[in-house]
Parts: C-alpha cells; sequence; structure tokens
C-alpha cells in the first residue's frame, strides 16, 4: 500500500510537472484577432503530392490528386503552409503537416505548437513621493502582471537594469522635469504607457506644499470649530 501510494505520488508528481513544462513550450506564438501562415514550405509541391494538415490530431486538410477533400483550398498556400486568419483561442493547439509523394515516399512533415494569447493592455504608470524614504516610487500598473515583462525609460532612454514592476528613484535625481515611461511586453506584444513627469514637493521649503499645509490646517481647523460646535451645542444646553 505504502508502494502503491508512493508510486501515485510520483506520478501525479511526474503529470504535474509534465503539464507546467508543456503549458510553456510553444513553438510559434500568435496574438488574438492576427494572421498567421505556418513555417512550412515545399519548393515545387504538385498534384502529385498527398498534403495533410492535422490540429489537435483532427484532419483539417486533406488535399490529393488536386482535391480537397477536407477544409478550403485557399487556407493553403503554394508551398503547402496552412494559413491562419482572425487566430482565436481555438486555434491554440499541435500542428502537423504530412506531405507525401503519391507513390508513398513521405516527402515532408512538420509539426508544431501554436499558443494564441491576448495582447498586453496599456499599462497606467502612477507614483507617490515617499518623503520618509527620499525616493519617488512609480508603478507600472496593470491588471494582470502575471508572465508579463517590465521596462522602464527615463528622458527616453531606457534603463536597462530595471525588469520590474515598480521602480523607484531618489528624489536628488528628480532634478527638473524629468520624463518617466514604462513598458509591458508579453510574447506577442508591447505597449508603452503615457509619459509622466512626477513632482515630489520637499516638505516645509517648497512654496507649494507649504500653501497644501496651510489648506489642510484650515480644513482641520474648520472641521474641528464644526465639532465643536456640535459637541458644546447639547453640553450648553444640558448643563445650564
Ligand atoms: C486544441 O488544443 C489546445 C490545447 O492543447 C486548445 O487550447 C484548443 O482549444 C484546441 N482546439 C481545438 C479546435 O480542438
Ligand atoms: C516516389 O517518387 C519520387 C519522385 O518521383 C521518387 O524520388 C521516389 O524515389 C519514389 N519512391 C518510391 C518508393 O518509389
Ligand atoms: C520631458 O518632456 C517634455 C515634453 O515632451 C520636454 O519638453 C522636456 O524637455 C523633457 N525633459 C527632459 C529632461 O528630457
Amino acid at each position: 500500500m505504502p508502494c502503491f501510494v508512493a508510486t501515485l505520488g510520483l506520478v501525479l508528481l511526474w503529470r504535474l510537472v509534465n503539464l507546467s513544462v508543456a503549458k510553456d513550450t510553444c513553438d510559434i506564438y500568435e496574438a488574438v484577432g492576427q494572421s498567421l501562415t505556418l513555417p512550412f514550405a515545399f519548393v515545387g509541391l504538385t498534384n502529385t503530392h498527398v498534403l495533410r494538415w492535422t490540429h489537435n490530431k483532427t484532419i483539417i486538410f486533406y488535399r490529393q490528386n488536386g482535391r480537397v477533400s477536407v477544409g478550403k483550398k485557399e487556407d493553403i498556400s503554394a508551398a503547402g503552409a496552412l494559413q491562419l486568419k482572425n487566430i482565436q483561442f481555438s486555434h491554440a493547439g499541435d500542428y502537423r503537416a504530412d506531405l507525401r509523394h503519391l507513390n508513398g515516399t513521405l516527402d515532408l512533415t512538420w509539426s508544431g505548437r501554436l499558443c494564441v494569447m491576448d495582447k498586453v493592455l496599456k499599462p497606467e504608470l502612477t507614483y507617490v513621493c515617499d518623503i520618509k524614504s527620499n525616493a519617488v516610487k512609480l508603478n507600472c500598473f496593470v491588471a494582470k502582471p502575471q508572465g508579463l515583462t517590465f521596462s522602464w525609460t527615463l528622458d527616453e532612454k531606457t534603463l536597462t537594469s530595471e525588469t520590474r514592476q515598480m521602480l523607484s528613484v531618489s528624489l536628488a535625481q528628480l532634478t527638473g522635469q524629468r520624463n518617466f515611461s514604462c513598458g509591458v511586453a508579453n510574447r506577442v506584444s508591447k505597449v508603452r504607457s503615457d509619459t509622466v513627469r512626477p513632482v515630489c514637493n520637499k516638505p516645509l521649503t517648497s512654496p507649494d506644499s507649504s500653501l497644501l499645509c496651510f489648506k489642510r490646517t484650515a480644513v482641520v481647523a474648520v472641521l474641528a470649530g464644526g465639532l465643536g460646535l456640535i459637541l458644546l451645542l447639547p453640553c450648553g444646553q444640558s448643563c445650564n
């Protein structure tokens, strides 16, 4: 029994490892909505050839003696390649082409796995001024960051060592107006954020922040005054 359980465990583990490996190994990646010609080409393809394409082991194209019995003639290039249009997730999977001469000789074969992915959406670049750590913290926000590659540019120059979703820059580097943007990419697309010029006011030195400070104090005072009024009123009434 323990042996059986251990074997089962091993098998499960092996399948798990296999699955996770299989998931990430595609020969071709394409974005939803794009067109793609699979990389198969036989120069000198004639009617004396039998051409067969399969998708997930199902025959999707079959041509013999120039007669197409499965699929559409226009889906195949002159060299025998399968042309996919308006790609959807259902187009993903394993493709295989077999080209035989009428006498049975296998002339060319190809197989490969296609992965279909959404294009990445434009990231939103936001920042917070962290006065305590004397830095501005930029965030290249995307809803689903898993598996995406991030990049950063400062004044149109790529910061080659910065590949994370967050970027921290010391306030000392923020002299003048510095233009930041970030980019996200997956295997099929790449898009940049708008340019952001962070402004971090140093407390008590810049006029802007002291103005903000004054406003906040005023708001707090008004609030406190109002509260005082509310609190004092019933008290005054009941005490007298
Ligand atoms: C083919 O298999 C892939 C995964 O292996 C799947 O994503 C796809 O939807 C399948 N397509 C069809 C038409 O069976
Ligand atoms: C089949 O035909 C091709 C082209 O004419 C030739 O090269 C090949 O040797 C033939 N094979 C057989 C088994 O006859
Ligand atoms: C940032 O961009 C603005 C507007 O495109 C430009 O005028 C300014 O010179 C840029 N700043 C730097 C430091 O490159």
